[in-house]
């Protein structure tokens, strides 16, 4: 039996990344997953590859800051597979860094839009979901991929590390909401510190000017804010997805995971 045997699962962003390992995760220990992104050539290609690997996947187009394509895809959950279980609200972008005085208006609203409605959307409709299908037996989680910076600021970041900071606390009211409601739904926070995904890699690739810092010394300077002395694993965030999506965690509700490497101890 899988950790996640039965389950049924949406994860988006799962083209690339943690959303990616978090899906074959999944797969891996006995969920059908909907794999949902906007690129759906990377996409289609890793639902392809899990079911070559004996796991069940779909591949859904889906930009998770239109709420018609959130009532798709958790229709597609039903449809397909009889209901829904797990969201993994990870999609996300991680736009360039830049002081308040010189942030475009619209760069703060299009980051708050993909970050953090995204996850307002993603509670939603799962919740709504997850209730019906766990209405007679069974139980449900909610998994919103946060950040170090949900927890912590930092300079030229100030449209994600609120949009990150609003998906800690989002988290915690709609964990309360389905607990005080009797739904057997537990909502829970993931912050990881620097991972190496195509995202850490453009981050790395831009340098950061400023302060005089190459893409080359970049990967030396992020390694030395983590104590353990490397940057993450994709497949790291993924094990603390599968133990929050897994009934391994049936009295975590709420909370917000560090999965850090130490950065947030200092
Ligand atoms: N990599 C890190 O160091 C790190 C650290 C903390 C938090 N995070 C968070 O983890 C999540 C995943 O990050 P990652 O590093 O794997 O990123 P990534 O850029 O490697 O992958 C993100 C995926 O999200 C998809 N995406 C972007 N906008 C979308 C949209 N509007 N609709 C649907 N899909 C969309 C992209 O196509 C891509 O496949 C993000 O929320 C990110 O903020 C990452």
């Amino acid at each position: 039996m899988g950790r996640v045997e039965g389950k049924i699962a949406i994860v988006t962003g799962a083209a690339k990344g943690i959303g990616a390992a978090s899906a074959k995760a999944l797969a891996r220990e006995g969920a059908k997953v909907i794999c949902t992104d906007l690129d759906e050539t990377v996409g289609e290609a890793l639902a392809a590859e899990i079911q070559r690997t004996g796991g069940e996947a779909v591949f859904a187009r889906h930009d998770v800051v239109d709420e018609s394509q959130w009532e798709r895809v958790t229709k597609l959950a039903e449809d397909r597979y009889g209901g829904l279980h797990i969201v993994v609200n990870n999609a996300g972008i991680a736009p360039e860094g830049r002081p308040i005085e010189d942030k475009p208006l619209a760069e703060w609203r299009h980051t708050l839009a993909v970050d953090l409605d995204s996850v307002f959307l993603g509670c939603k409709h799962g919740i709504r979901t997850i209730k019906m299908t766990t209405a007679k037996g069974g139980s449900g989680s909610i998994i919103n991929i946060s950040s170090i910076l949900g927890l912590v600021g930092s300079a030229n970041a100030s449209d994600y590390v609120a949009a990150k900071g609003g998906v800690r606390l989002l988290t915690k009211a709609a964990a309360l909401e389905c607990a005080e409601a009797g739904y057997r739904i537990r909502v829970n926070s993931v912050h990881p510190g620097y991972i190496d995904t195509p995202m850490v890699r453009a981050v790395v690739d831009r340098g950061m000017p400023g302060l005089g810092v190459s893409g080359n010394e970049m990967v030396q300077f992020l390694t030395m804010l983590h104590p353990i002395g490397r940057l993450g694993a994709a497949e790291e965030i993924a094990n603390t997805v599968l133990f929050l999506a897994s009934d391994e965690s049936s009295f975590t509700t709420g909370t917000e995971l560090v999965v850090d490497g130490g950065y947030t101890s200092r």
